[in-house]
């Protein structure tokens, strides 16, 4: 049931998603903080793999909590507790590196409106931290009552900013790894899978095989990279056939988006070749894999947001329901093919796979 609160936390929402003002401070901060995923090892303690979901929200519990602690000590305490607050205001800003950190790793995939809701989030938390830096400074000269105002104002900041990280998680999805989510076992309600179901799909399915690839060693990592890539020469393959096609076809400034999408699957598809030349142990391979991901996950959170949901407001669901039967029959035989031929060059999958999708009836 809506209420008046959720209509208003709907709009203010509504406003950031769209304030694309904040596009190229977006673009400029994630080509800033883009190292954060390019190392594989700094990329996947940041993620919380080791945890097995994003680190981020439980991090932030950490400068939360002592800021918090210390407020209530300035509320509740006598003077000897002054100690003790200015300690944890101080720990809270050092605790807040590390919740920075793995926030910025889960954000710098995202564009569009999730990419401009994450600045939001990034400026009200920079400005919190700016408060309670102060407040430490302030409590630390003997000034306790200047310090707990700007406590204070920081607080306030910091609250405004966790709804706004919520709304990235919870209504945006950002971190979400959909491939763990539960299976439809109420398949019978379930309506058909529609193009953007398919492909959202796959885009989960590959990013936790990059995911694998990046943590296994030796024989399974090859033979994990080995997978990785006939299974994207089989992914792009059917969507520059049909996918990008219908985007040309279909959409007001179709040609724009559509060459834009090739030319990332053209660079990924380049990088992927050159890391065929290393040894899948060796760092050289570890450090352009990390590049890669990020890449290839950027590229299909771009189609997501810029592509697919454009054609699917264009077409509606139920015209997408054929198209997403045509992609996975294509795909399926361009699979097939790869698997047949044994090939493990990948500019020779490409031109497979897309042999095999041009064969398939309605492709
Ligand atoms: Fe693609
Ligand atoms: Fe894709």
């Amino acid at each position: 049931m809506k209420t008046g609160l959720n209509t208003l936390a709907d709009r203010a929402a509504g406003a950031v998603e769209n304030a694309a003002f904040l596009d190229p401070v977006g673009a400029g901060v994630a080509r800033l903080l883009s190292p954060l995923r390019q190392n594989t090892l700094v990329s996947a303690l940041l993620g919380g793999e080791p945890l097995g979901h994003p680190a981020h929200p439980a991090i932030v519990v950490l400068p939360l909590g002592s800021w918090i602690s210390a407020s209530i000590l300035d509320v509740v305490g006598n003077d000897e507790h002054h100690d003790a607050a200015r300690t944890l205001t101080g720990a809270g800003v050092v605790l807040a590196v590390p919740a920075a950190l793995t926030g910025a790793h889960d954000w710098l995939p995202t564009s569009g409106s999730r990419q401009r809701v994450g600045v939001a989030h990034w400026a009200l938390n920079t400005a919190s931290l700016v408060c309670f830096s102060t407040s430490w400074l302030a409590r630390t000269r003997g000034r306790r009552s200047a310090g707990m105002r700007w406590s204070l104002a920081g607080l306030g900041l910091s609250a405004v900013s966790a709804w706004l990280g919520g709304h990235l998680a919870y209504n945006q999805g950002v971190g979400v790894r959909r491939s763990n989510a539960p299976a439809a076992e109420e398949s019978v309600e379930t309506p058909p899978a529609d193009l953007v179901d398919v492909l959202v799909g796959q885009h989960r399915a590959l990013s936790e095989l990059m995911r694998h690839v990046a943590s296994a060693h030796g024989e399974e990592r090859a033979r994990g990279f080995l997978q990785l890539r006939r299974d994207l020469a089989a992914h792009e393959a059917a969507e520059q056939a049909i996918v990008h096609r219908l985007t040309r076809q279909d959409l007001p400034g179709g040609e724009a988006i559509a060459t834009a999408r090739e030319d990332e699957e053209s660079k990924a598809a380049a990088a992927l070749t050159e890391l065929e030349q290393f040894d899948p142990d060796s760092d050289d391979f570890e450090q352009r894999f990390g590049q890669l991901r990020h890449d290839v996950e950027a590229h299909a959170e771009h189609e997501e947001t810029e592509e697919l949901a454009r054609l699917q407001r264009d077409r509606g669901r139920d015209g997408l329901v054929p198209v997403g039967d045509t992609v996975r029959a294509a795909q399926a035989a361009a699979l097939r093919r790869l698997v047949e031929d044994g090939i493990t060059s990948f500019p020779a999958m490409v031109e497979v796979a897309r042999d095999a999708v041009r064969s398939t009836p309605q492709a």
